[in-house]
């Protein structure tokens, strides 16, 4: 137990959970939570960098915690929690805010994109995200954080503040690797696949949602963007058969060469039809034990109680290094 490795990874509760959420972060973290110490948050303080209604922000955040555990995450191996019960990730945050330069923040893409939405009212919290997700890292001396390849740019930034800090004091956090899987790191959307799949597209039938009932999956699939060509190749000049490809391979555990030649005789109807099934197949079980979960508060409650204790006690003490470096008097 003291020896293993620590693992940090988080989702938002900005929405329902996509496919890419689920075959990009949540299905690798099951396969982790036997040879790692994992802590697996819902990062409600990173939502609220874009305007959420409360009800919706409740609702969303139970559903996360609920999915982690009917997705086959072990409450007893791993830490779950809901990232406002830990105020040392707040705390943390504005430390590390005065360690972060306006430049780096600047340079990052998923600000920049995010922000274009905003209009004039950017809101700063969408600016210094990164120091919190950098915060929520660094206090539980994390070796590895599994996420999907969009996170790469905020882990770089992750790791030049620790090691700003460690150099300025004296090493103070453990400088944590990025994990990215190879399956699954990045699915892309069934209507444009030359992007991310994400929740925040406008169009529903660009993405799948875990939630998603099987006669919906099965009408966004049969929607999805292909080509011209009619082969099924794996190749980038056929990025939307690609995408198809790379999901059965993800839920399948199959190889990309496997599925091809399965493919060899048949069409891009036939594909569709068949990755629609893989999928439904893949989430019924999961929606079922989350509709389950989402009717046992009283459950659910007992599982964030009790991460949030253990968060808090690992966290407070990152925390108090910290303060106790920069001058404060304790
Ligand atoms: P977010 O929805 O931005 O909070 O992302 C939560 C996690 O899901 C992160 O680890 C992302 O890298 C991962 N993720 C989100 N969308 C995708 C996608 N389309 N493909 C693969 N991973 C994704
Ligand atoms: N920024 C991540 C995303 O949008 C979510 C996140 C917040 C996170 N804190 C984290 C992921 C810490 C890994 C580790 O996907």
């Amino acid at each position: 137990m003291e020896n293993k490795k620590v693992i940090f990874s988080g989702i938002q509760p900005s929405g329902s959970l996509t496919l890419g959420n689920y075959l990009g972060a949540i299905k690798n973290w099951v396969k982790l939570q036997e040879e790692y110490d994992c802590y697996f948050c819902v990062v409600d303080l990173h939502a609220i960098t874009v305007r959420q209604e409360p009800k919706d922000l409740r609702k969303n955040t139970l559903e996360v915690l609920a999915i982690y555990l009917a997705s086959g995450i072990d409450t007893d191996k791993n830490t779950l929690f809901i990232q406002s019960h830990v105020s040392a990730h707040s705390e943390a945050a504005w430390l590390l805010d005065c360690f972060s330069y306006v430049g780096e923040l600047s340079r990052m893409t998923q600000y920049k994109d995010k922000s274009q939405k905003q209009g004039d009212s950017i809101p700063a919290g969408l600016f210094t995200y990164p120091v919190l997700m950098a915060s929520d890292i660094l206090l539980y001396q994390t070796d590895l954080v599994p996420v999907g390849k969009d996170q790469m740019q905020h882990l770089e930034l992750t790791r030049n503040i620790a090691e700003r800090f460690n150099n300025l004091y004296s090493p103070t956090f453990k400088v944590p690797e990025p994990y990215i899987a190879k399956e699954g790191a990045k699915i892309m959307d069934l209507q444009d696949p030359t992007k991310k799949m994400s929740k925040s597209s406008e169009n529903p039938n660009s993405y799948i949602l875990i939630m998603d009932p099987p006669e919906v999956i099965r009408k966004k699939l049969s929607r999805a963007v292909t080509d011209s060509v009619g082969i099924v190749n794996y190749t980038d000049d056929q990025p939307g058969v690609k995408n198809l490809i790379d999901i059965i391979c993800c839920i399948k555990g199959i190889s990309t060469e496997e599925v091809v030649s399965q493919y060899a005789n048949k069409g891009y109807a036939d594909l569709k039809k068949d990755v629609a099934e893989i999928i439904v197949e893949e989430l019924f079980p999961i929606q079922e034990k989350v509709k389950e979960l989402l009717n046992n508060k009283a459950y659910l409650e007992e599982v964030y109680k009790k991460g949030a204790e253990k968060a808090n006690y690992i966290s407070r003490k990152t925390l108090r290094k910290m303060q106790k470096k920069i001058g404060f008097i304790q």
